[in-house]
Parts: structure tokens; sequence; C-alpha cells
């Protein structure tokens, strides 16, 4: 079978990966998309099973810093176009631990970015589209939103460790002329959310009666936005996005965390028939978080304007759905949370 566009995306076994790599495999059966992932304790095949044996799907279980591996992968299907997700992704473990972050996020992208320039010599239609995070720009006020000219100030190992990717990103098409894109996008929330995220936390412990850690006061802000929003973006962008820009995306949905949180028990509740009041009774107020940023918020006009693209789930149905989700799943929610996850959990808040 011949394909119009061999496309990479790495790390399409995570969270945000699972949804792209599914809704690419079947709005697009005239591309073959490619699907790198190391399988972390962040990525996990069972979320694909629906899409593994499409003719247009290959899956590939290895890391971005093997050179010999993406040279391989860039010799058999003559890539054209990457989208870039593999990351580490949680700022708790970046804080415990900030070397896999520069070594995966920094090192692993800087790997990828010399591979396609090495194939892409003299690139005609091809695209290297990164995918980033809002937390590069720092943290705001209680007014004000990033836009794609506010200045960089990561505060966290893992945002920093994203603005470096994003700079090296940056400076390839500027110094190599690379085609690069870049999107900056705030909290995601949705199926398949790893639980050491706050929303899957929350929820998974609603649902084993433990404690809800809300870190601080609970008036940090959060921009959250539903998943396949993020996917439909991030495919607009693989599309239509102008080479050597930068796209914010967000939800236009702040929340204060103990708002969410709040929220979310109230959903759950209702969800387990459980009296009002219930969940609300297991929210502790725990240790902050070293450095937290006080408020994130997007502005996404650009993507507006210039894309037409605007969040297409409400906040609330977009929770209770998620919420569902995680109780139509609990065989899901135990196994990724069996094993290394106590050990995690158990440092982490015990
Ligand atoms: P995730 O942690 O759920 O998934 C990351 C995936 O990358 C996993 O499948 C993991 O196995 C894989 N991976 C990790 N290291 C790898 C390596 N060295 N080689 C190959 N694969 C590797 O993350 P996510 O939440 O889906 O985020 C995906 C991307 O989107 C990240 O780059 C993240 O920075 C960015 N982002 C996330 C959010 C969010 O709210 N989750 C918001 C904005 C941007
Ligand atoms: P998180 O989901 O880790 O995303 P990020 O730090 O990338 O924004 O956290 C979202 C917010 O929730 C953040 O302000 C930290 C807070 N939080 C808690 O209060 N308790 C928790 O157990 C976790 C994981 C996060």
């Amino acid at each position: 079978m011949s394909f119009t566009q061999n496309i990479l995306i790495t790390g399409g076994a995570g969270f945000i990966g699972t949804h792209l790599v599914k809704r690419m495999v079947k709005l697009y059966p005239q591309y073959r998309i490619v699907n790198l992932d190391l399988l972390t304790y962040a990525g996990n095949l069972s979320n694909l099973t629906d899409v593994e044996n499409a003719p247009n799907y290959v899956f590939c279980k290895g890391d971005i810093r093997d050179h010999v591996l993406l040279e391989g992968l860039f010799a058999t299907y003559a890539f054209d176009g990457v989208i870039h997700l593999a990351a580490e992704s949680h700022v708790d473990r970046s804080i415990s631990n900030p070397m896999a972050f520069v070594e995966t996020n920094i090192l692993g992208t800087l790997n990828l970015l010399n591979v396609a320039k090495a194939h892409w010599d003299k690139p005609t239609h091809q695209r290297f589209y990164h995918i980033s995070t809002d937390e590069v720009y720092g943290s705001l006020g209680e007014t004000g939103f990033f836009t794609e000219e506010t200045a960089y100030d990561p505060r966290s190992p893992y945002s920093a460790s994203k603005a470096g990717s994003d700079m090296l990103v940056r400076a390839y098409h500027h110094t190599f002329g690379l085609p690069t894109v870049v999107s900056n996008c705030s909290n995601n929330y949705g199926p398949y959310q790893f639980p050491e995220k706050l929303i899957p936390l929350i929820i998974n412990n609603i649902c084993n009666n433990k404690t809800l850690p809300v870190y601080g006061d609970g008036l940090y802000t959060r921009d959250w936005l539903w998943v396949e929003d993020h996917a439909a973006a991030i495919d607009l962008i693989y599309h239509q996005g102008k080479i050597g820009e930068t796209y914010n995306i967000g939800g236009n949905n702040e929340r204060r965390n103990i708002e969410l949180v709040h929220y979310l028990c109230d959903v759950m509740d209702e969800l387990l028939g459980r009296s009002q009041g219930t969940s609300r009774q297991l929210i502790t107020f725990v240790k902050d978080r070293p450095g937290h940023d006080r408020r994130y918020a997007i502005d996404a006009s650009k993507l507006k304007n210039e894309l037409n693209w605007e969040p297409q789930v409400n906040p609330e149905d977009g929770l209770k759905m998620t919420a569902q989700w995680y109780l139509d799943n609990s065989e899901w929610l135990e196994a990724v949370t069996s094993g290394a996850y106590q050990q995690y959990y158990e440092s982490h808040y015990l």
C-alpha cells in the first residue's frame, strides 16, 4: 500500500499521544503513522488496541535518544513529518530527578532534530512539529495572559527542560532552515491521563477513599483543556501552521485548584451514589510544591484568528466525561497504579 505521507509521532503511547495517534490513524488512512515510544511508566500500549491492527499504523518501542534507531527509522520511512510529544512530563518528578528531564526532553529532542536535519537536506514540504507547554512562560499574577510574545521564564526543572527543547527547535529553524513549528499548550485533562497529575489523582483517590492532597493554599490556577481539543489543534497546526511560528493553545477555562477539586468531589459523589459532601471530607491541604507557579492562563487568539481553532468541549461536561471514563475503566486505573506507582505515591505523599 502506498501512503501520501509518513509521519513519525513520538510519545504516542502517553496521555496526549494516545488521543493524537488514534485521531491521525482513523482520520487519515492515506497517512502512515509511526509511533515511537519508550513505554516508560507513562506509556501504555493497551491505550491503542483499537488502532494496533490498522494498515496505516506502525508501533516502534524505542528511545528518542537512540541515534542509530532514529537513523534507521528515517531511512526506512523517509518521514514527511515529525510530531514530537515524547517527554518526561510531570513537574513533581522533575523536582526529585531533574537529570531525566534534561536527558529526554533536551538531549532527546536534539537527537531528533539532528536526524531530521540530516535526512531533510533540502526540505520541500516536510515539517518538524514540537509539542510544548505554557509552563515555559513562567507564572502569572492575578491578571494577564501568556501570548506567543511573552518572554520565556521557566521556573521548574520540567519547564526549564521544555524551554530548552523549544529553543533548540527554534535555533534549528533559524540556523539550519529546518522547517519547524512549536505549540505551547495549557493543562490537558481527559481519559488515559496517568494518575500522578491532579485530576486523575483526585478521581483515583476518591475511588479508593484516600485523602485528596491539595498543595499549599489551593489557590493556584491552571487553564484546563479537554485533551481531544488539543489533539484537534495539533492536527490543524501540523497541516496549516506556518513554518517557524509558535502557537499558544488554551482552554479559556481557568480554575483554582481547590474549586476544581470541589467540583470533582461533587461529580464523583453523584456518579458513585454517595451523599453530596462525602468526598469533600477527604480533602487535605499538604505541603506546597517547591517553586510552585501561581497561575497559568493562555491567550489563544492567534490560533483562533489564523486557523479558526476553538475548544469544543465545555469544562463541566469534560470533567464529568473524565470522571465517568475512569469509573468505566477501573482495570486501566488498577493496572497503571500497581507496582512502581505505589512506591512513587508513598515517597511523594506519605
Ligand atoms: P505523558 O507523560 O503522558 O507521555 C509521555 C510519553 O513519552 C510516554 O508514552 C512515554 O513512554 C514517552 N517517552 C518518555 N521518554 C521517552 C523517550 N526517551 N523516548 C521515547 N518515548 C519516551 O505526557 P503527556 O501528558 O501526554 O504530554 C505529551 C507532550 O505534551 C509532552 O511533550 C508534554 O511536555 C506536552 N504537554 C503536556 C501537557 C499536559 O497537560 N499533559 C500540556 C502541554 C504540553
Ligand atoms: P499537575 O497536574 O501536576 O500539573 P502542572 O503542575 O503541570 O500544572 O498539577 C496541577 C495543579 O495541581 C498544580 O497547581 C499543582 C496542583 N496539585 C495539587 O494540589 N495536588 C497534587 O497532588 C498534584 C499532583 C497537583
